[in-house]
This record gives structure tokens, C-alpha cells and sequence, in this order.
């Protein structure tokens, strides 16, 4: 049976990826699944090979393994390389290669909510291998600051080094956020009990004086720690349920050469195209 699936850990359960890839195919009338498998870092050679041997007809990847699954691959196309992040694997003559599907997502939700220019500073929260994409796609269109904050500040200076934008100490946060108008979350905490970091970096006396829109690329969180913060200082929310559908038709493209209308991705998840 055409298979395809989903490698993260044990957060994939949560993942709407195969909700969305399912009904698509239904939708489509072929007889396909989707499915998500859940694997520690140190299985990542096992998963590669059984790729290698046909098991699946095609892969996303996702939090944590985006950077460390590269070791494992043939080959990389252009786009993950530059940007050092896998999120879709695709099949080519017996071999396996990394593509990256989040910049071009990331891309179509800032056309999306018109932000195809961004003419002022940007805050990117996080350092990982989704905060690569993102930084990837914001550079290029952001004439301020691209601000990178992460709890591991080592982490945030390689990526800045590579991809450019400036990384801030979550000490110095405080004045890079004052003066972002776009600030986007690219870490795995949206709920409040794990934004411990967080808290005191956005406290009451930290001003959001020109916050106009926060990007919070997860989704499907009982409570939203950015969705309230936009909500308190009177700024737009986006969740990553568009991003999650955009580069969702971007790696169904790659794996099948066909190009499918976003609506159909979007309509299992429950959002307006
Ligand atoms: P992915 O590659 O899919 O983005 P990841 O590499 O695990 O996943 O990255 C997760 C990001 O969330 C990292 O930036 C991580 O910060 P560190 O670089 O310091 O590990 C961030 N993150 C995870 N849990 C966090 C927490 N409780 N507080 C702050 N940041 C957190």
C-alpha cells in the first residue's frame, strides 16, 4: 500500500499531519495512508535504512529530528542545505534525500496575511531546526532588525552566523522586543506552564510599544501563552495551522509531482483558505 508518514517523537501523536494527509487522499480517491511514527534520536539510523528499503513512499519530519536526520541521508537538495533543516524526505532512484518545505510555508503564510515585505524588526523566538526555515525566509524579506532570541544562546549565534539576523542573550530581550513589530515563536512551548523562560523575558515591565502581529507556528494547544499575549497587547494572532498546510502541499508536490489547491489541505484542518 502507498505509504506515507511522519518521523518526530512522542509529540507526533498531537500532530493533525495525518488528519490532513488522510482526508486529502480520500478526497483524492486513492487508497494511501499517512501515518506518524514517533522515534528517538538514537533510531534515526534504523529509520533511514527501513526508508532505504522502500518501507514508505515518502516522509515528513519534524520536531526533534529536522537537523540531526541529515547524517542519515543520501543527499540534500539546494534549499536544505542552506537552510541546514529537513522536513520532508523523498525518494530517488533507491536513494533518500532531504528537502526543506517549511521556508516555502513559511513564505506562502506571510503572503498569506500580508506580510510579503516586512519594513520594520522581527523577534524570531527559538534556535532549532523550524527556526531555521523561518529565519531563512525572514531575512529575505525584512528591511529592520531580524532579532533571534533562544534559551541556549549558543544555539541562536550558529544559526544567526549562518543564516544572518543578530542573536540576543534572553538577558537583552527585553530591548529587541520593544521594538518588534512581528514577533514569532518558533520554539515547541505555547502553553503557558512551559514558557517558564519566557515569563520574566515578556514580564509586565517589558513594553511591546510596536507588536503588531504574533506568528506562533504550532497549533492545536489547549491554552496559548502567544495567543494571550497578542490578545493583551492588541495584536493579531496566527497559529501554524496555515504553515502546516502550505508546506504539507509542498511535500505532496515533491513526492508526486502533482500540485494540489491549498483549500484541500486546509479544509480538514478546519481553516478558511
Ligand atoms: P525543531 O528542530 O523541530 O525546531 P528542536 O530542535 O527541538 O525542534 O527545537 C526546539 C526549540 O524550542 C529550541 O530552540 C529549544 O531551545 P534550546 O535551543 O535552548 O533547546 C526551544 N525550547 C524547547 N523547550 C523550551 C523551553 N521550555 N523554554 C524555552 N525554549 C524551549
Amino acid at each position: 500500500m502507498t505509504t506515507y508518514g511522519l518521523i518526530g517523537d512522542q509529540r507526533v501523536r498531537n500532530s493533525l499531519s495525518p488528519v490532513m494527509f488522510n482526508a486529502l487522499f480520500k478526497r483524492l480517491g486513492c487508497d494511501w495512508r499517512y501515518v506518524a511514527y514517533s522515534a528517538d534520536p538514537k533510531d534515526l539510523p534504523h529509520v533511514a535504512e527501513a526508508l532505504k528499503l522502500g518501507e514508505w513512499n515518502g516522509a515528513n519530519v519534524t520536531i526533534p529530528h529536522k537537523e540531526a536526520v541529515i547524517p542519515y541521508l543520501d543527499g540534500l537538495s539546494q534549499g536544505a542545505a542552506e537552510v541546514g533543516a529537513v522536513n520532508t524526505i523523498r525518494f530517488d532512484r533507491g536513494q533518500i534525500l532531504g528537502c526543506n518545505t517549511d521556508v516555502g510555508g513559511f513564505d506562502d503564510l506571510l503572503d498569506r496575511y500580508g506580510m510579503s515585505s516586512l519594513p520594520f524588526d522581527v523577534c524570531i523566538l527559538g534556535a532549532g531546526g523550524a527556526t531555521r526555515a523561518v529565519l531563512h525566509s525572514v531575512v529575505r524579506r525584512c528591511r529592520g532588525s531580524v532579532n533571534v532570541i533562544n534559551r541556549t544562546y549558543s544555539k541562536s549565534c550558529d544559526l544567526t552566523s549562518r543564516l544572518g539576523g543578530a542573536a540576543i542573550p534572553l538577558e537583552d530581550a527585553a530591548q529587541a522586543l520593544e521594538t518588534c513589530t512581528l514577533l514569532i515563536n518558533t520554539t515547541s512551548v505555547s502553553e503557558r506552564d512551559e514558557a517558564s523562560r519566557f515569563l520574566p523575558m515578556l514580564s509586565d515591565e517589558v513594553r511591546l510599544k510596536k507588536l503588531r502581529v504574533i506568528i506562533d507556528i504550532n497549533y492545536g494547544r489547549k491554552s496559548n501563552f502567544w495567543r494571550e499575549l497578542a490578545a493583551a497587547n492588541h495584536a493579531q494572532f496566527v497559529d501554524g495551522l496555515y504553515m502546516l498546510a502550505a508546506q504539507a502541499r509542498r511535500s505532496f508536490f515533491l513526492w508526486t509531482g502533482q500540485s494540489i489547491d491549498l483549500a484541500l489541505f486546509l479544509k480538514p484542518l478546519g481553516v478558511n483558505p
